[in-house]
């Protein structure tokens, strides 16, 4: 009897889901003869009445061998559209070197941002396109490319007719790989913004709004375009005749939904931005927004009633050099570098599982959506392990790392940027070494940096560090750091040194995506000056540490080693090795300083002590069966060993 019985209700939910329709049937079984459309209080596709109940998640941010995997998750929590922000940095990272997934740069394999929204069509889902070009995102620069900062007093997010040459050529290329997936083109794409949040920005140009919205439709984007603001900025960013306005937010939903009913009375209310957690910065708090608030909020916007893209729904993961920072007014003193790790406290973890807050959307999207559609299942979740222990076995000393790298000689320090490498583009990421050479050092001497560091020096003197390990947050306000303006250290004790090697290792750990964010030169700007006591120093050899895929094949160099001791940068290297199939893990770099980790290869992430970021995801997909290449680039103290945890590890500052 038992068993009838559930054979009865298999079958019966068997015939309910079949007589579902899927989303596009819904919306599209008898043809598309329109799209998107904002021209009534509410939103209809194709003639039919719709909310949208989006997720943000960002194909840069998630192996792409997992892209299907969190669209049929988000699917499965009864969402009918992601959203996606598109990174310049990315897709041009040299000056007219693009890559949409074949142009052979190290992040390749993340960008075929055609792929990533076919595989969102096929998991019956509807896509809102976010192309920037400044994206924030506490993404590197909000994601515009470094080499802007070549142009002397170009005014990037203004309609200066220098940063518009490169927004229209690459917005040339981008959109009319958009165009092809657009609703009405039988694709998937529903509505685009125009640039964002920008009546945040200090230099409101709304011609540089028309701009971007003419660049938008000349290539083809016919469907609906609109801007995100806080509800505080108003009109100020948008051009209210051509473009719908939508509001972001991370509580309030009334106070903003109204304050925007305000404004566009006779037109869809819809949160392009709800903040289900938030992101950290390192040496602050670990971020968080609990279940309860979570689900006050979010049945507050169902039930206003609105449309919504919950930001973030997935966030993933600041690969390598790729994080962003917040900046504070004026100079580098107020500088927040965002952590390697992007989970944002979202209903779907970094590593895709499923938490409370996936739960509680799931099901008040149930509770409110009068529109029933067929949904997939909840795919089942990937298997973690906790690797066995990797020694480390081989170092890369640091003058065998300065050996193996490019050298520019310049009287004065340039920065980064203004490097003449990499095709005319500079150098984005990573370190960047000004030595000196055969240099005389009296006893006591103090070494100046004046104005901010950007952002971090390490000093060395003839290839010892002198200045002070990161151990604790503390530390982060004395020399070495960006908080302290014209910094000082004293060199040599009473000992006189001739002939000797000063090393300035500077890193960038993260252009600004919010604030301030127009000067973001790294490693030694025109605004600094290295004094020895007193005196100018100048003629420089300079030392771009970037840090490629190709740079760290080459090194040969690799000494075996029994132990560890020592304080100062090198790299370190242990094999991993994989029985069957690779699972994802997080590697635990508790034990460790200040650096980065390379995987086979890839920039996987950044560690530091100070936290809350204690682990990095390593997804499966980026490991093989068989032996793995572990590097960490190690700034002060490394550890014997490369440990693994099955879950992530936060510290609370
Ligand atoms: C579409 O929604 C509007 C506003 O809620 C409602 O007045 C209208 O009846 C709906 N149309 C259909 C066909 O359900
Ligand atoms: C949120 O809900 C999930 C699932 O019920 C639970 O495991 C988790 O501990 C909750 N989070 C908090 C912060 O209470």
């Amino acid at each position: 009897m038992a068993l009838y019985l559930w054979v009865q209700l298999l079958l019966a939910s068997l015939v309910v889901a079949a007589d579902l329709p899927t989303l596009y049937e819904y919306y599209t079984a008898d043809g598309i003869s329109s799209g998107l459309s904002a021209d009534q209080p509410y939103f209809t596709l194709n003639g039919k009445n719709i909310t949208l109940y989006s997720g943000a998640m960002h194909y840069f941010r998630i192996p792409p061998q997992y892209w299907r995997d969190r669209l049929r998750k988000l699917r499965a929590a009864g969402l009918n559209a992601v959203e996606t922000y598109v990174a310049w940095n990315l897709h041009e990272s040299q000056d007219g070197l693009f890559d949409f997934g074949d142009g052979g740069t190290d992040m390749q394999q993340f960008l075929d941002i055609q792929q990533y929204i076919k595989i969102a069509q096929e998991e019956d889902l509807f896509v809102l396109v976010r192309p920037g070009p400044y994206i924030c995102a506490e993404w590197e620069w909000g994601g515009l490319p470094s080499w802007l900062l070549r142009e002397d007093g170009i005014t990037v997010r203004t309609s200066d007719a220098t940063y518009m040459t490169y927004v229209k050529r690459y917005f040339d290329k981008l959109l009319p790989l958009l165009a092809e997936l657009q609703f009405t083109n039988g694709g998937p794409i529903i509505a685009v913004q125009v640039e964002n949040e920008y009546g945040s920005s200090p230099r409101k140009d709304l011609e540089y709004i028309q701009q971007l919205y003419d660049i938008i439709r000349d290539n083809g984007i016919v469907e609906l375009l609109y801007t995100s603001d806080g509800a505080g900025s108003g009109t100020s960013g948008t051009l209210p005749e051509l473009l719908l306005q939508t509001v972001n937010f991370g509580g309030d939903p009334k106070g903003s939904f109204d304050a925007l009913k305000n404004m566009q009375p006779d037109r869809p209310i819809m949160a392009m931005e709800y903040w289900t957690g938030w992101f950290d910065h390192w040496s602050e708090g670990h971020h968080t927004v609990s279940n309860d608030t979570f689900r006050g909020i979010y049945e507050g916007i169902l039930s206003y009633p609105a449309s919504v893209n919950m930001y973030m729904f997935h966030g993933g993961t600041n690969w390598g050099f790729l994080n962003g920072a917040n900046i504070g007014p004026g100079d580098n003193s107020n500088f927040q570098p965002t952590t390697t790790s992007y989970d944002y406290d979202a209903p779907l973890s970094e590593a895709g599982d499923y938490t409370g807050k996936y739960y509680i959307a799931k099901e008040l999207i149930q509770q409110y959506n009068t529109i029933e559609t067929l949904l997939p299942d909840q795919p089942e979740l990937m298997e973690r392990q906790a690797y066995a222990s990797v020694d480390i076995t081989e170092r890369l000393n640091y003058a065998d790392i300065i050996a193996s790298s490019l050298m520019i000689e310049s009287e004065n320090p340039i920065p980064m940027e203004k490097l003449a490498i990499n095709g005319n583009s500079g150098q984005s990421y990573g370190y960047i070494v000004y030595r000196q050479e055969g240099l005389n050092i009296p006893p006591d001497s103090v070494l100046t940096i004046t104005a901010h560091v950007r952002d971090t020096v390490m000093v060395l003197v003839n290839g010892a560090l002198v200045s002070q390990p990161l151990s604790s947050s503390a530390d982060l306000d004395g020399f070495g750091y960006w908080r302290q303006e014209n910094s000082q250290i004293t060199l040599t004790s009473s000992e006189a040194l001739s002939d000797a090697t000063l090393d300035l290792v500077i890193e960038n750990w993260g252009r600004g995506n919010f604030g301030n964010f127009y000067y973001q030169y790294k490693g030694l700007t025109e605004d600094n000056e290295v004094l020895l006591n007193d005196e100018k120093l100048s003629s420089w050899n300079i030392y771009p540490l970037e840090f490629s895929k190709a740079w760290l094949w080459t090194l040969t160099d690799w000494q075996p080693i029994d132990d560890v001791t020592g304080t100062g940068p090198a790299l370190y290297r242990g094999t991993l090795t994989v029985e069957g199939d690779p699972k994802d893990t997080y590697i635990d770099m508790q034990e460790w300083t200040k650096g980065v980790v390379f995987v086979n290869g890839f920039a996987l992430g950044k560690h530091a002590v100070i936290g809350p970021q204690q682990t990095l995801y390593l997804p499966g997909p980026f490991l093989q069966e068989g032996e793995n290449e572990i590097i960490v680039f190690e700034e002060f103290a490394a550890a014997d060993q490369i440990k693994f945890s099955q879950d992530p590890i936060f510290s609370t500052n």
